[in-house]
């Protein structure tokens, strides 16, 4: 049991979701017995007293914090007055995922659930993770960079390689925020200027025509995979809206799969979350063509949707693991990691006296 700090919120477009992870994943930190101190962060990057993060949960009509208004760093009292014994972060997104409020905790030498700042900024830099999962012959989608400053209306060589139909994508965000599908050379300049006013490098990849499924991860030096998940898009592919307002996607859990195949994808799912450097938990996601000759990494998702739809919780109950005890093994992973990064710590200081003296 310990005094946990729900950490939720945010400045980015997912704000909303992240509050509805945080009510599953209040819930679940109750029922293993831990005490649960709710700290929001508002759309201004605000941080809120535990009262108003509490009173937002409790009612399941507000899905936002108000914005506060303040400068940001003073409401950072609130984090520092909590005298947390664990920080369990669900901030979806831009400064909660991408390894900089990891960076923070690190600072303030708050144990913390799920994974460390290097392997959170690579998982949110597709680019970046592109290049070190296919260093560890992990297999990724072809693609192509295109930056602000080598756009031009003429389609560059390399993308005429990939073929039709092109993804392009900005290297960082999520939500399928700026990601378009291209079936025309003609539409891909409109393409690439749309990725690039989210992002200044975005992937044009080639278009896999198939399915897409997802593996959780779990674990500290030694990670586990879950069953396999699918998603079938409602629409052409799984887009902003499909995402989250048409609600015609199906989440399926376990995916139809030939159990070798499925045997693949937790295999390469494990390697890929290693091949970053993970801990704690992620989803990785697959693009899957034909019966399986074709399969690829397309990203790892460092903290994955938590609502109680969602697909990493289901994954993790239907592979045996309960949403108490799985929000449990996280705290105890942060911890564990706390106590090991501290002894390591004091061996570069002994080390350091050792040949000084
Ligand atoms: N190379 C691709 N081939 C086919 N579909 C893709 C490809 N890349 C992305 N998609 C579709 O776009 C969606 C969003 O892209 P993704 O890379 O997962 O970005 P995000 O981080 O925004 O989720 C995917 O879920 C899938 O439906
Ligand atoms: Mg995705």
């Amino acid at each position: 049991m310990a005094r946990v700090g729900l950490i939720f919120g945010g400045r980015s477009a997912e704000h909303a979701v992240s509050v509805s992870s945080a009510r599953t994943v209040r819930r679940a930190l109750a029922a293993a017995g831990h005490e649960v101190i709710p700290l929001g962060i508002a759309p201004d990057g605000c941080w809120v007293a535990p009262d108003v993060g509490r009173q937002l949960l409790d009612d399941p009509s507000r899905d936002c914090l108000e914005p506060a208004g303040e400068a940001v760093a003073p409401t950072l009292r609130h984090l520092l007055a909590a005298r947390l014994e664990v920080a369990f972060p669900i901030v979806h997104g831009t400064w909660g995922e991408d390894g900089s409020l990891q960076g923070l905790l690190e600072m303030l030498d708050l144990p913390y659930a799920g994974a460390g700042v290097a392997a959170s900024a690579v998982a949110m830099d597709k680019l970046l993770a592109k290049q070190i999962l296919a260093a560890h012959g992990i297999p990724v989608v072809p693609y192509a960079v295109v930056t602000a400053a080598d756009r031009t209306e003429t389609v560059h060589p390399g993308l005429r390689d990939l073929g039709l139909p092109l993804f392009v994508k900005p290297c960082t965000g999520g939500s399928s925020v700026g990601v378009s599908r291209v079936a025309a050379w003609d539409d891909l300049a409109g393409a690439v200027a749309h990725g690039l006013r989210f992002d200044d490098r975005v992937l044009v990849e080639r278009g896999i025509d198939g399915r897409e499924l997802e593996c959780a991860v779990l674990g500290d030096e030694r990670l586990e995979a879950s069953a396999v998940g699918e998603i079938v898009p409602g629409k052409e592919f799984y887009d902003y809206a499909d995402k989250y307002l048409d609600d015609r996607a199906r989440l399926i859990a376990p995916a139809e799969l030939d159990g070798a195949l499925a045997e693949r994808l937790q295999q390469l799912a494990v390697a890929a979350f290693a091949a970053i450097g993970g801990h704690g938990m992620a989803r990785v996601d697959f693009l899957l063509a034909g019966d399986g000759e074709e399969l690829y990494v397309n990203e790892i998702n460092t903290l994955p949707g938590f609502t109680d739809i969602s697909m990493y919780p289901r994954l993790w109950e239907l592979s045996g693991l309960p949403l108490p005890r799985l929000a449990d093994r996280l705290v105890e992973i942060a911890r564990r990691r706390h106590r090991r990064r501290a002894r390591l710590d004091r061996g570069i200081k002994e080390f350091i006296e050792e040949i000084a003296r």
